[in-house]
């Protein structure tokens, strides 16, 4: 007998395997999916078909992803550390993939002001990081997956994870931490090269500013999550991440120098 369980809307655990929705972009995450199974990468569920309710079939990651409030071990230092050491190790393992042409990522409207060099995972939240005994140990939900920079991955991980955000926005227990410390620490893990340090602010800057375009356009076009999420308060968060920080630009750019 199998067990289920629901883990998040429209996802569930059956056994050893977790079912969920099949979206557009499901062919291209396959492959990528596949590809990281191929060259060893053991940071990511392993793809292993579709049911015959039409929906994907992923591995089930033993262990704990932080949902809701986030728990103690994974604000601490070193879980941010992991996060980053656990993205490294997916770009360089991902760096040779090649994808089909054609292949269809969640990636409108057009996205990108620059050349990629991966297919990044583009979604590093807390609830798509697998935790065993407090260190990062896989990344799930590669939905948003799609051709960007490194970069830019980092960027989205840090806005998350040190955070980039006002305090009012943040968790609890990242309300009073000094997060120039911490983009620094994310940085040093990842071992981001210094001359690249310096784009990170602009860089997370050009991203707020797509959030919002693209979470508008969706709210207003699909509705739905989208406009749930809008009518939330997602724009007027990513508008008080910006406020907070112009004002500390300068000390967090101290920090990446
Ligand atoms: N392969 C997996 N192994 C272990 N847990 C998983 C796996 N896939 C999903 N989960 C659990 O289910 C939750 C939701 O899955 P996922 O992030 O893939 O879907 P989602 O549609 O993005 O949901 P949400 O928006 O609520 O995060 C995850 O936060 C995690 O707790
Ligand atoms: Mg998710």
């Amino acid at each position: 007998m199998l067990s289920r369980e629901g883990l998040a809307d429209g996802v569930v655990r059956v056994g050893e395997t977790v079912r969920r929705p099949l979206g557009a972009h499901g062919p291209a995450v396959h492959g990528l999916l596949r590809y990281l199974e191929d060259v060893g990468f053991d940071g990511a569920p392993r793809f292993l078909g579709v049911d015959e309710q039409g929906r994907e079939v992923l591995s089930y990651v033993e262990g704990d992803v932080p949902r809701g409030a986030l728990p103690g071990y994974a604000a601490a230092d070193d879980a941010l550390a992991g996060v980053a050491r656990l993205l490294r190790r997916y770009h360089d393992a991902v760096q040779g993939y090649d994808p089909p042409a054609g292949a269809r990522w969640d990636a409108e409207p057009a996205d990108l002001d620059v050349e990629p060099e991966l297919i990044g995972h583009c979604d590093i939240t807390p609830e798509n990081v697998v935790f065993r005994d407090g260190t990062p140990v896989a990344l799930i939900d590669f939905d948003l997956a799609r051709p960007t920079t490194r970069l830019y991955d980092v960027v989205t991980a840090v806005r998350h994870w040190a955070p980039l955000a006002d305090p009012a926005d943040r968790d609890r227990l990242l309300y009073h931490v000094d997060p120039g410390p911490r983009v620094r620490l994310f940085c040093d893990a990842y071992g981001l090269a210094r001359d690249e340090r310096r784009w990170l602010l602009p860089a997370a800057w050009a991203r707020f500013e797509r959030s919002y375009r693209v979470m508008r356009e969706r709210a207003e076009r699909r509705g739905g999550v989208w406009a749930a999420l809008w009518d939330g308060g997602a724009g007027r968060r990513i508008r008080r991440a910006q406020d907070w920080m112009e004002l500390h630009w300068d000390d967090l750019d101290g920090h990446l120098v």
